[in-house]
């Protein structure tokens, strides 16, 4: 049987947090050994939004890489690259515009809001309003069979599912390979604040990276049950995020249990909820910041391991953009 293809990435603005991690970073670790994986730096997506700041954007490639890295994404089982070094994706994207209407792209629920919390109005780069498209030509190039990402990134998938079956049907061929979505079967990751979603934007997230000091600071602070005023009270465990972190990190299923009972009955305070939380904390992210720090010391060896993944990574592109090519009859040659 054929292996199975992954290909996945994230932008470069930011380190990563622990959303990023419970939604799709998790799953690659563990996929890595199954699949074939490649993953994606998109440094040129990040710029659909940052083109005024491509240092930013720079900076962020390798802390995003040390993040992969230091998470045990290995360079020897995943194919790490750099989107802005493979020009036949944007070669595809050239061609899958084509394919796609204008009113598709505006409806895109993800892009949508994206505009909104970025407050771009009126004045959305064109290339932002694209990226969906580009991002079709990430997928496709690959000829991914799945895509493990946050459920924010569905929209994506379905865009390039549809720019599958119309490229394949248009061109009478079988060049491109639909792909499925793979979202993470754990629930999504709230702020510390109490808010849906943990983002870099929003100032609420815990980033892989942050010192333990940090952490302490961010935990101490969490939203909790507002209405859980005295540690007699009875406190909300449903909505609350220090349960739903506990939830996603404590490898002691029976502890958080029965911490959750407590809390519910009375008798429980927010202060000791959160020094369990923050020791749990500290048992998953204490050893990947010091493999972080580690790898930090040799930043060129990061730039090595990311540019040979880029090369090896850019032949089986090139390969897929000759296929499309010639499906569309645009593969010219002199004799
Ligand atoms: N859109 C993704 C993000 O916001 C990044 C990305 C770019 C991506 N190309 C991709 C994800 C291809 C999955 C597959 O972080």
């Amino acid at each position: 049987m054929k292996q199975k293809i992954i290909l996945t990435g994230d932008r470069p603005t930011g380190p990563l947090h622990l959303g990023h991690y419970v939604g799709s970073l998790a799953t690659r670790v563990k996929l890595q050994h199954e699949y074939k994986q490649f993953v994606m730096i998109a440094d040129a997506q990040a710029l659909t939004d940052h083109a005024e700041e491509p240092e930013k954007v720079r900076r962020n490639i390798l802390e995003v890489a040390l993040d992969y890295l230091a998470i045990g994404i290995d360079p020897k089982k995943t194919t790490l690259l750099i989107q802005s070094m493979i020009p036949e994706l944007c070669e595809l994207t050239m061609y899958y515009l084509n394919l796609v209407t204008w009113n598709r792209l505006k409806h895109n629920p993800t892009i949508k809001a994206e505009i909104m919390q970025k407050g771009f109005g009126e004045a959305v780069p064109a290339g932002f309003m694209m990226y969906p498209v580009s991002q079709a030509s990430d997928i496709t190039a690959f000829k991914a069979d799945l895509v493990p990402v946050g459920e924010d990134q569905l929209p994506m998938i379905e865009l390039t599912s549809e720019i599958v079956n119309k490229f394949n049907r248009t061109y009478n061929c079988h060049v491109l390979v639909n792909p499925k979505a793979h979202i993470s079967q754990v629930a999504r990751l709230p702020g510390i604040d109490g808010k849906a979603k943990m983002s870099k934007t929003l100032k609420n997230a815990i980033f892989l990276s942050d010192p333990e000091n940090e952490v302490a600071k961010k935990v101490k602070g969490m939203y909790t049950d507002p209405g859980h005023l005295r540690v007699e009270d009875p406190g909300k465990v449903e909505g609350n995020p220090v349960f739903t972190y506990l939830d996603a990190f404590d490898p002691d299923k029976t502890k958080s249990i029965s911490l959750k009972e407590r809390y519910s009955k009375g008798g429980l305070g927010d202060s000791n909820v959160k020094k369990y939380l923050l020791e749990v904390l500290e048992g998953f992210l204490s050893p990947i910041r010091r493999r972080r720090q580690e790898i930090a010391k040799d930043p060129q060896e990061v730039w090595n391991i990311l540019f040979q993944g880029t090369e090896e990574a850019r032949l089986v592109a090139s390969s897929t953009l000759s296929e499309v090519k010639k499906a569309m009859g645009i593969n010219y040659k002199s004799k």
